[in-house]
């Protein structure tokens, strides 16, 4: 599989949330996917015991029925966003969640059409977890899921981290047979080839505002 020429400082800059840019129409191949998930399986997991799993879903009847429960939970964040915005006086700040918005509407529409959706999952479900059982659950998932953006970045193709299709968790487990009560699906990440190949750091706060050196 070739990779694009990009050091690893750009890769780990340059790992956007791919919407629009997502190529709908290029196949993506299977062997692809699994060295991408290969790489992600040497992530860190709490004690090394690995309790992670990644469902791979090409089936477009899948794709589509993921989409639908997907479409619904957007609808119902969708409220929450417009009031977000609403409350927004910065113009910079507001251009740059009006671009995502659009963006992740766009991605609404079109997820039936991405070619393969990853559904990571961690082994186990805590409901209402104490925060040492939430960490066991999610750092047992979260970094491999990087890893694997990370690595489908580095060979062209796109992936955003998504989690609207969760607020219908079960039905999603149902339609892909996964065991509710002992698996938790952690995201759903659509990949495809990117249209085009150069992404850009995004702004963040700076350094000074989000680090804390000896004691807060
Ligand atoms: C926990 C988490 C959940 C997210 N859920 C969604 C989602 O459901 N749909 C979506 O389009 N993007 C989702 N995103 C992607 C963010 O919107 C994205 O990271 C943000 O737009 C910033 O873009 P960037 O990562 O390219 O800087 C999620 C990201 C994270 C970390």
């Amino acid at each position: 599989m070739s990779l694009l020429d990009l050091s690893f400082d750009e890769v780990l800059t340059t790992t956007r949330a791919v919407r629009k840019r997502l190529d709908l129409t290029r196949p993506v191949e299977p062997e692809v996917i699994d060295e991408c998930l290969t790489l992600a399986l040497q992530a860190p997991s709490p004690g090394d015991v690995q309790t992670w799993h990644f469902l791979v879903v090409t089936d477009p009847a899948k794709r589509a029925a993921l989409a639908e429960l997907y479409r619904k939970g957007a609808a119902m964040m969708y409220k929450e966003a417009e009031k977000m915005l609403a409350n927004v006086s910065d113009e910079q700040t507001l251009a740059r969640l009006q671009r995502m918005t659009s963006s992740a509407l766009y991605l609404v529409e079109h997820l039936h059409e991405v070619p393969v959706h990853i559904i990571p999952c961690a082994e186990g479900r805590v409901e209402k977890p104490s925060v040492p059982e939430q960490i066991g659950l999610w750092t047992g998932i979260i970094p491999a899921t990087w890893s694997f953006m990370l690595a489908a970045r580095s060979r062209g193709l796109g992936t955003v981290l998504t989690s609207l299709h969760l607020i219908y968790e079960r039905e999603a487990a149902e339609i892909l047979g996964i065991p509710y009560e002992r698996i938790t699906q952690a995201a759903l990440i659509p990949v495809a080839y990117t249209i085009g190949t150069d992404f850009k750091p995004a702004k963040r706060k700076p350094l000074a505002e989000v680090v804390h050196r000896e004691s807060w």
